[in-house]
């Protein structure tokens, strides 16, 4: 028979959107959840789950809150060992610190070392999908799928194809990007949890040739995501305009190449035109909410509030390592943060839905990952809400669980995550 086990604490789950209506109304506390073959079987009363299902292992976390892992849908993982390089501005950044560790993952041995690694932090602090870039190199590619894989992991990534304005030796052509990214694709995508992501890393390291290619593969494979960089910085966005003489905007880049669509994800996306947003929204593409990285390389505050209610899709991102924390704690915060500057405080709800059903939408994989829900995949994160002496003094004082939830998702890192339970088994990161 299969193994059941009963999880007891407090069980968020989420039955709409707390950006509709009152935030807190999106949300239901549940006592237990059961697991069983993976998956989620039954939400409800603690007594009434234990007395249907005698033969479960129970496992009692008391106060904790349990809730769905966190979703993590733009992340480079081969920047994890240059996480927190100082002082520059996106391309000096990238020059300066993310391409010379980039060229280092054409070695399987090293890039395994820090899939390894990147997948145990990322673990750690409680996030059991992301979606991440790749480097030029297939090597990088089959790493972090293998390392996923034998972890049971649903993860999203793709090659990173760049074939201009980059480095030698971090250069493909665009026949090599489409020959390659095909290739890895059909050994991957579908395999097991695993899906490949299209992914030109942004127009100004493809030409346009490789950006036809990469629309020609996405035609051809439309159901697979494709992932890339959108307006992030004003100087970035000054030199497409000079790369590109004849495009209307930014967005017109990718558009005219056949790499605008729904089943895109676009990064950052901070200086956006009318136009950029009026298209994006149409096709209904996918905007990625970087904060600790906007923030961290200086780059501007995304527009939480009016994206939004224009009718985006919104995912909540770390961009390790342009972001500045594997934490998505921490990156809820800093959208907190960001969302003062703009004037709209984002409540607790909110954050914890960007960062669990945003971002599972924004990949389109909300069918089975992102929420607490009978027949979702059993991808749980289990947070103790008093896990430093400074947060427990504040929590205790705390009137209802949003009050006590708070401290956590301002002040809180992989210290507050007890257990992180990925397709039904615990794992341990730490
Ligand atoms: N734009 C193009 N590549 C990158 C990257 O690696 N990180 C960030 N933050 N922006 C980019
Ligand atoms: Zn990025």
């Amino acid at each position: 028979m299969a193994q059941k086990t009963l999880l007891k604490g407090r069980v968020l789950s989420f039955n709409g959107s707390p950006f509709e209506g009152e935030p807190t109304d999106a949300t239901n506390i549940h006592e237990a959840v059961l697991i069983e073959e993976g998956h989620v079987a039954a939400l409800g009363l603690g007594s009434v789950l234990s007395d249907a299902h005698p033969d479960a292992v129970v496992k009692d976390y008391g106060n904790h809150l349990i809730m769905a892992g966190f979703v993590d849908p733009h992340v480079h993982y081969p920047q994890t060992a240059m996480i927190a390089s100082w002082g520059k501005r996106l391309i000096d950044w990238l020059n300066s610190y993310t391409f010379p560790e980039e060229m280092k993952f054409g070695d399987f041995e090293y890039a395994a070392e820090i899939a390894d690694r990147y997948l145990n932090l990322t673990a750690a602090h409680g996030t059991t999908t992301m979606c991440s870039f790749c480097t030029i190199h297939p090597e990088s590619v089959d790493a972090f799928f293998a390392s996923a894989q034998a972890r049971g992991q649903r993860v999203v990534a793709g090659k990173t194809c760049m074939d201009r304005n980059a480095p030698q030796g971090l250069r493909d052509t665009a026949q090599t990007g489409y020959d390659q990214s095909k290739a890895l694709l059909e050994k991957w995508h579908g395999v097991e949890r695993i899906s490949y992501a299209i992914t030109p890393r942004f127009s100004p390291t493809s030409t346009p040739d490789q950006l036809e290619a990469m629309g020609a593969l996405w035609a051809e494979h439309p159901d697979c995501l494709m992932q890339t960089h959108l307006s992030e910085q004003t100087d970035e966005i000054e030199w497409v305009r000079s790369l590109f003489p004849a495009a209307r905007d930014y967005l017109d880049t990718y558009e005219q190449f056949g790499l605008l669509g729904g089943n895109g994800l676009y990064g950052h996306v901070i200086h956006l035109e009318n136009r950029e947003r009026d298209r994006l929204r149409e096709v209904d593409a996918a905007l990625i909410h970087c904060p600790t990285s906007n923030t961290f390389i200086g780059s501007g505050l995304f527009d939480m509030n009016g994206l939004i209610h224009e009718g985006h899709r919104v995912g909540l991102a770390t961009d390790t390592g342009g972001g500045s924390s594997f934490s998505m704690l921490r990156t809820m915060a800093a959208a907190y943060e960001v969302g003062q500057l703009r004037g709209h405080p984002l409540h607790p709800s909110q954050l914890l839905w960007l960062g669990t059903v945003g971002s599972a939408q924004s990949l389109r994989m909300d069918d089975c990952i992102g929420n607490i829900a009978v027949g979702k995949e059993a991808d749980l994160v289990v947070l103790n809400l008093a896990s430093t002496p400074a947060i427990a003094q504040r929590e205790a004082s705390a009137d209802d669980l949003w009050e006590a939830v708070f401290p956590t998702i301002m002040m809180g890192d992989d210290r507050a995550v007890a257990d992180v339970w990925i397709g039904g088994r615990v794992v341990s990161g730490r």
